[in-house]
């Protein structure tokens, strides 16, 4: 199993391009389901939870090719493109998602409403728990049973059925989850009738996902908003999308900025979708700045400690919290991080002190006492986002970290450890 090493202490200078968002191109690929014709998906990031959710689509029957770059004005495709994807379904071959492909990634549960808009039909098995907390599916499958799918459990997989299709209807979701709100929206796009999806999420990447199901023929209305309105369509059409840049793959780039007192551009990064974030680097102390091509962090102090609660966009993303903590840990004060998306997201908090950190956990707030120096040490990453949290904290302690089980990190980082040693960084990736 592979491993990062870590020399602390370098400062971070230079730009890094931020790519596609994993979590708008997972539910972006499920959307072929809706259509026999193909999908091409552009400005892909390569990453382990692609090739995860790509093995679930062909076993439903999805072709997963290379495509090439946008058609030349006469027509005629260009050169491939290494970061398109096609996604063609010219028929759903099975309507079962097997335990062993959604247990690897809770995502997969999102094959759920287009398998049954279109077939009739699904078996999804339950995602089960998971390691920040135990993410049940309870409004999903009260959406869809709003717009007419009949839902059973039965041993551990969500069985859903609607023989003559979904019809419209409104949908208040109890709470504004991505996931369901992407569910529900495939799902309706196809449903007889009009839907009105209420207390809908707003993330960026769910407004991505509404982008493209209208290039794809569907009627969407109040995109960006917390009510969506669908008027479903007998079909679906194929497109062509790319996908939103990575929002926090660019704020975990900033917050390296901050924490080496660095001075990094991020190319391709949207701004706009990260108020929250960029609001919190300049109350630390850093200085954002708008370029040409995305913006610029650069930070010349110690950063100030910032009380800091996760919530629902535009809030501070909950995707974001573990880095955020790793920059509190060496700021000037002491700061309160309030954790209200997940339970146990908690799971950095003993690896970062290891290293020296000074944090106390109460429930789902965290206290971080801010340190003048962390030390290097041997850690274990937990999730995705902690073992990044552990990555920057490294980059600013004294001496060596070494970071096991970094197949987390790779399910959302394209080669971090090659874009932070182009910035500077002491960093390397180690087999065993
Ligand atoms: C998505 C993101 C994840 C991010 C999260 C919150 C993807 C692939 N993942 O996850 O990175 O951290 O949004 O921004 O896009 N909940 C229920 N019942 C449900 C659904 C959710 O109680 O049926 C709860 C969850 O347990 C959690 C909260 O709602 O406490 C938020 O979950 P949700 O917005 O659904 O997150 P995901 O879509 O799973």
């Amino acid at each position: 199993m592979d491993r990062i090493r870590i020399s602390g202490g370098r400062r971070l200078a230079g730009e890094v391009t931020i790519r596609g968002a994993k979590n708008a191109a997972l539910p972006l690929m499920v959307a072929a389901l809706l259509t026999e014709e193909p999908l091409i998906l552009t400005n892909m990031p390569h990453l382990a939870d692609i090739d995860t959710l790509a093995a679930l689509l062909e076993s439903h029957g999805v072709v997963v090719a290379p495509a090439a770059s946008e058609p030349d004005s006469a027509g005629a495709a260009t050169e491939p493109d290494e970061r398109a994807l096609s996604f063609t379904v010219p028929e759903i071959t099975n309507t079962t998602a097997e335990y062993d492909l959604v247990r690897k990634m809770r995502a997969s549960v999102l094959v759920l409403g287009p398998l049954v808009a279109r077939e009739g039909r699904a078996r999804v098995s339950l995602p089960g728990g998971c390691a920040i907390g135990s993410r049940p599916v309870d409004i999903h499958l009260d959406g869809l049973a709003r717009l007419g799918a009949e839902i059973e459990l039965r041993d551990g997989y969500i069985e859903a059925s609607a023989p003559n299709g979904l019809t419209g209807g409104t949908v208040p979701l109890a709470f504004p989850s991505v996931g369901a709100t992407e569910n529900l929206l495939m799902a309706a796009s196809l449903a007889d009738g009009q839907s009105v999806i209420q207390n809908a999420a707003r993330e960026p990447e769910v407004s991505d996902l509404a982008r493209c199901l209208v290039s794809m023929g569907a009627d969407i209305e109040g995109i960006g908003t917390s009510e969506l309105t669908i008027t479903g369509q007998p079909r679906l059409k194929g497109a062509r999308h790319a996908v939103v840049a990575d929002r926090i793959e660019a704020g975990t780039y900033a917050i390296a900025a901050a924490i080496t007192g660095g001075d990094i551009e991020l190319v391709g990064a949207v701004a706009e979708h990260l108020e929250a974030p960029l609001q919190l680097l300049e109350q630390v102390g850093a200085t954002v700045s708008q370029t040409d091509r995305g913006f610029r962090i650069s930070a010349d102090q110690r950063a100030h400690a910032v009380d800091i609660a996760t919530s629902t966009y535009p809030g501070f993303p909950t995707d974001l919290q573990a880095q955020a903590m790793a920059l509190m840990t060496v700021a000037e004060g002491a700061s309160v991080i309030s954790e209200t998306i997940f339970e146990n997201r908690f799971m950095h908090v003993p690896e970062l002190i290891r290293m020296g950190a000074d944090i106390t956990v109460r429930g789902g707030t965290a206290m971080v006492r801010g340190v003048e120096r962390l030390r290097g040490a041997p850690v274990m990453a937990t999730d995705l986002r902690a073992s990044s949290s552990l990555v920057l904290a490294g980059l600013v302690a004294d001496g060596e970290t070494m970071i096991s089980r970094v197949y987390h990190i790779d399910r959302g980082y394209e080669r971090i450890e090659e874009k932070l040693a182009a910035l500077g960084a002491d960093i390397e990736r180690v087999g065993t």
